[in-house]
């Protein structure tokens, strides 16, 4: 496979470390992405025991096509940390990655993730807040956050006035997806219009989310899925997508007029 001929505005099918390993040091800018949480692995009642649990997104009881979801946790660590080292190196000097993921309570002790990201440079770590949903379990509150690690290369800074938004935000949860877990749209719109980068990675695309997002604000993507069934589901998606002028911030009316028209 050449790259960008084979890689860019694509998904390609199959593993993402190994077609990672096909790409060139430094050939994207930024990189968006939320892997599978190992979800199955669970000390919990929640989706193990079949009923969802307190989860709203129960959807993701069924699993991902073609992925299980259940690793033990020393291999599932291993395996992002792997992941990353990736991206790592798929990112320029002022590259950036935006890597989503979702603390929770194992065994009675906090799995922060801190497993997985230690060592990587970490800068920020914002937290995404989604809408309330139904909550299956009397026991827990319902959980509303996930957050996305921001990882920089020394050189990354945000697009003129991204630095204005909080480090809480405030998204819709996705409804009309039929993907297990997908992004909500508008949350990549605001990762991707708070960066200059114009080539976009996301090694886990599932429904195409960070690519619909791309083409949408004039940037270019490369998508990695295992799942035939979700690169096509992406496809279809980014097809209905129009591509718009290169859009830099969604603050700005003008820009703003112009995203509502694509
Ligand atoms: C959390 S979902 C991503 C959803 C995506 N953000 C969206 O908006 O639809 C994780 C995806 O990773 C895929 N996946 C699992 N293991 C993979 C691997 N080794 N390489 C590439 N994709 C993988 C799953 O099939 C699933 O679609």
């Amino acid at each position: 496979m050449i790259f960008p001929k084979d890689f860019v505005n694509k998904i390609v099918c199959g593993d993402c470390i190994d077609v990672m390993r096909k790409m060139p040091d430094g050939s994207v800018d930024l990189v968006v992405t939320s892997p599978p949480y190992n979800l199955k692995n669970s000390t919990g009642n929640g989706m193990k025991n079949g009923n969802g649990g307190k989860w709203s997104n129960a959807a993701l009881m069924n699993g991902y096509k073609n992925y299980d979801d259940c690793m033990p946790h020393a291999e599932y660590v291993a395996w992002q940390r792997k992941c990353l080292t990736e991206m790592m190196r798929l990112i320029p000097d002022d590259g950036a990655i935006f890597y989503n993921h979702k603390w929770r309570v194992q065994g009675g002790l906090l799995q922060d993730r801190s497993d997985i990201v230690e060592g990587f440079p970490v800068r920020q770590i914002i937290i995404w807040q989604r809408k309330g949903g139904i909550n299956f379990n009397p026991g827990y509150f319902l959980p509303t956050y996930e957050v996305i690690y921001l990882i920089c290369k020394p050189k990354f800074t945000l697009a003129p006035k991204s630095n204005s938004y909080g480090d809480v935000w405030e998204f819709t949860q996705e409804m009309n997806n039929p993907h297990p877990a997908p992004f909500p749209t508008a949350l990549i719109d605001r990762i991707i219009s708070s960066t200059n980068s114009q080539i976009i990675l996301d090694p886990f695309m599932g429904s195409g989310t960070t690519a619909v997002s791309a083409k949408k604000l004039g940037r270019d993507f490369v998508g990695i899925e295992m799942s035939p069934d979700y690169v096509e589901m992406a496809n279809e998606r980014i097809s209905s997508q129009g591509r718009n002028p290169r859009i830099k911030h969604l603050s700005d009316q003008r820009e703003l007029e112009l995203f509502n028209v694509g």
